[in-house]
């Protein structure tokens, strides 16, 4: 059964109302919808709650050290929510930190957290050129053994959560920001075609997943964007089982928002892909101020718009939830106070502009 939501969605303050309907596949495959038995559904005035109304999945990025040991982290990524990310824990250095074998402990305990709040689960990431374990970075292997490797680690993950994983992250990061493939031991040792192998790959191993392609820096229309879709428009004419792209959306108050991202993720959708929004965060240069705090308001309101504006965008991720536990301060030097809540849980202007969004978006003030 598929349910067509009529989104009603908002301009600028002073723009008309833009209403754009967009099928949501309300009856997921069997196996992505929750587990066994009946998960609380989101309370109506949380982000996940909202976004039901709007016919959109709002996740996050977890950080499983986070949700172990911190309560309120557990009970608020649990309840405001309707999709989550592994921030860590299904990447190649963590699921097989020595070759051959496997610890899917951190994963499967991400997968049985949502499943258990009814949640549907990113899978991120399949092939990246980061956080590689040592044994296969420090290797050197020939083309026909490092294929065999990528296409053994692909089907072996893959397959390990078939039926459990709503959307694969398959290939991140394969470009760079002026259009080129990012120089990476796959592109060096396997050429261009690794990134159609992966997806093939994947696809076997889980037929019912939704591959994406995801990268940062594709928000609005560039080099960078447009080479992906290039790409992506070979792909699909190849039959490359292609589903969606993710774009990332980690934006810095001290850069303009990306103000196209409607019209370039229109590209993706004019092509049939699906879209999301991954991994969105907004960094400020600290000490914080009000005026980085309305800026920051503004990155978030313009990805999540960008998203309810993209007939198949299908889920608006941030990468985590919190300053208590975030990514940015160790990665930009001087920045900081990148996600929706303060380090006490506090809701920032940013997550009051995603709500307003949201309830307009849903047609009800
Ligand atoms: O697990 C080790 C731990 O054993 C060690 O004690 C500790 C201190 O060195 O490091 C731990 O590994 C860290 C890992 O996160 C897990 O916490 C790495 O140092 C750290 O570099 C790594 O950072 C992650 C980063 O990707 C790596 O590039 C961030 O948490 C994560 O948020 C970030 O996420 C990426 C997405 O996957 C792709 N898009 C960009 C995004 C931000 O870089």
């Amino acid at each position: 059964m598929r349910k067509t939501i009529r989104a009603g969605l908002v301009g600028t303050a002073a723009a008309a109302l833009l209403v754009s309907s967009f099928t949501l596949n309300a009856s997921a495959a069997p196996e992505h919808t929750a587990a066994r038995g009946k998960p609380k559904p989101p309370a109506a005035d949380t982000l996940g709650g909202l976004g039901q109304r709007a016919g959109l999945r709002i996740g996050t990025a977890v950080d499983m050290d986070a949700l172990a040991a911190d309560a309120p982290y557990r009970a608020r990524a649990a309840g405001e929510f309707t999709s989550v990310t592994p921030e860590n824990v299904m990447k190649w250095e963590v699921v097989e930190p020595r070759r051959g074998t496997y610890d899917w402990s951190a994963a499967d305990a991400l997968v049985d957290f949502a499943r258990s709040n009814g949640q549907l689960v990113r899978g991120h990431t399949l092939l990246w050129h980061n956080q590689l374990p040592g044994w296969l970075t420090d290797g050197d292997f020939t083309a026909d053994e490092l294929r065999a490797l990528l296409r053994k680690h692909i089907t072996d993950q893959a397959s390990h959560f078939k039926g459990r994983i709503w959307q694969w992250d398959v290939v991140n990061e394969a470009f760079n920001d002026d259009g080129t493939l990012r120089d990476s031991i796959w592109l060096r040792t396997l050429g261009p075609g690794y990134i159609a192998d992966a997806f093939r790959w994947a696809h076997r191993a889980d037929p019912r997943a939704k591959l994406y392609i995801n990268d940062y820096n594709i928000e609005g229309v560039n080099a960078k964007s447009t080479a992906l879709y290039d790409l992506v428009t070979e792909l699909r004419a190849q039959g490359v089982p292609v589903d969606g792209v993710g774009i990332q959306g980690h934006l810095s108050v001290q850069y303009n928002a990306p103000h196209d991202i409607a019209a370039n993720m229109k590209r993706f959708d004019d092509l049939g892909l699906e879209t999301a929004i991954t991994e969105a965060d907004v960094r400020v240069p600290m000490p914080v101020d009000s005026t980085d705090q309305e800026a920051q308001a503004e990155g978030y309101d313009v990805l999540l718009r960008g998203c309810l504006l993209t007939r198949h965008c299908t889920d608006f991720t941030v990468w985590g939830f919190t300053d208590r536990y975030s990514w940015v301060p160790e990665t930009f030097e001087g920045e900081g106070a990148a996600n929706l809540l303060d380090e006490n849980y506090g809701p920032k202007p940013a997550y009051q502009a995603l709500t307003e969004d949201l309830k307009l978006a849903a047609g009800r003030k």
